[in-house]
């Protein structure tokens, strides 16, 4: 099929880009490069020995969006464009439901103009905010307690009212728990600007060097160990998802959100461990105060996932580990 990809460069989208030309989808990736650089398509076409068209611009941006619907006619949207950053979304709430939000509409306002009737939409486990029952299923109530998540919960509303109005339309919204890992060859991978924000490319830059330390934010859960638990997701499982997403979204209608998760949980302190076992280096750490806003506990019922999508995670803590040390050794400075 015919795949516009916003945020295609970026983290996940590149990962699922290499992906779908592997599978030997067309796709043209458009992207503002805010979060990221071209560095990740020109190597994400070498990998594939496929081409991938590239628009850059704003998706805020109706013309240049619209220029680009208009010259590849897309079949389908894979929308990953967008801001992440549960902190920064406090601190800069209006850019974040400007570039989510508002952005997410212009880009179903020219999917109705242009007659494209399919999307599959990066939401985020962020829209359950606390859970009142573990493992987290679809049904599970979404209150999420930060802007950021508040604007994926306003776009799936939005995504799931444009689907109602739009006659064949299909809509997926996949709910990504903590994805993590790298491509096996090392190529691409997590290239987070400044200080990351997440645990694992934090581990990462300290096991090349990069920070002297991690810091354990809490030991004091209700959890095996004390530490933060939580459902990692390999970033080539969660490519994997978007293929089954679009394969579904073909030959389907209506709006379904769906978790894409493992179903299993690790702690902090077993992400180090599997980190120090992949790298063969002493990951040295500090507990400090628990992190405003975090929860002990957090996995997927990914079982929704397996019934529609025929999807089911494959890889484990060990491969996540293995394949973001193999990317961070061989960019240790990322792209
Ligand atoms: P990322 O920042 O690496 O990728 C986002 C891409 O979108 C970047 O290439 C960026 O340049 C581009 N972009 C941002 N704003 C844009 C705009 N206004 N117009 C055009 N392009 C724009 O992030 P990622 O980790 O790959 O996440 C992709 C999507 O998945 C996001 O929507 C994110 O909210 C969602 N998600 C991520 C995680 C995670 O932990 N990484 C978890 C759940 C959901
Ligand atoms: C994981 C665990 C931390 C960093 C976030 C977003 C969520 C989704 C995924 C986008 C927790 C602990 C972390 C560190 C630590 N993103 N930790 N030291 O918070 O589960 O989820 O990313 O949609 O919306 O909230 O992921 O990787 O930040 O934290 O001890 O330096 O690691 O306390 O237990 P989180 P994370």
């Amino acid at each position: 099929m015919r795949v516009l990809v916003t945020g295609g460069a970026g983290y996940i989208g590149s990962h699922t880009v290499l992906q779908l030309l592997r599978e030997r989808h067309e796709v043209l990736v458009y992207d503002n490069f805010s979060n990221s650089a071209p560095e990740s398509l020109r190597r994400v076409k070498q990998l594939a020995n496929a081409d991938v068209a590239l628009r850059e611009g704003d998706i805020r941006d109706g013309a240049a969006l619209g220029a680009s619907f208009a010259e590849f006619q897309p079949e389908i949207v894979v929308h990953f464009a967008g801001l992440k950053a549960v902190g920064e979304s406090t601190e800069k709430p209006l850019d974040y439901y400007s570039q989510n939000v508002s952005g997410s509409l212009e880009l179903l306002r020219l999917m109705t103009q242009h007659g494209c009737k399919r999307i599959v939409f990066s939401s985020s486990a962020t829209v359950y905010g606390d859970a009142h029952y573990l493992p987290i299923d679809e049904s599970h109530v979404l209150q999420p307690t930060n802007p950021y998540g508040r604007t994926k919960h306003f776009i799936e509303e939005i995504i799931r009212d444009w689907s109602a109005s739009v006659p064949g339309s299909c809509a997926v919204l996949l709910r990504y728990f903590n994805p993590v890992g790298a491509d096996a060859s090392g190529r691409i991978g997590e290239d987070p600007m400044g200080i990351p924000n997440n645990l694992f490319p934090y581990i990462a830059q300290v096991a090349v060097g990069r920070r002297p330390h991690l810091n354990i934010f809490g030991a004091d859960y209700d959890t095996r160990d004390g530490t933060g638990e939580r459902d990692y997701i390999h970033v080539e499982d969660l490519a994997r998802a978007h293929f089954a997403a679009i394969t579904y979204a073909a030959k389907s209608h209506g709006c379904e959100a769906i978790n894409i998760g493992t179903g299993k949980s690790a702690t902090v302190l077993e992400m180090v461990k599997a980190f120090e076992a992949a790298s063969g280096r002493k990951i040295p750490y500090q507990i400090v105060d628990r992190r405003a806003g975090d929860v002990a506990r957090m996995v997927a019922d990914a079982g929704k996932a397996e019934a529609l999508l025929g999807w089911k995670a494959r890889l484990t803590i060990a491969d996540m580990a293995a394949t973001t040390w193999n990317w961070q050794i061989n960019n240790p400075d990322g792209y």
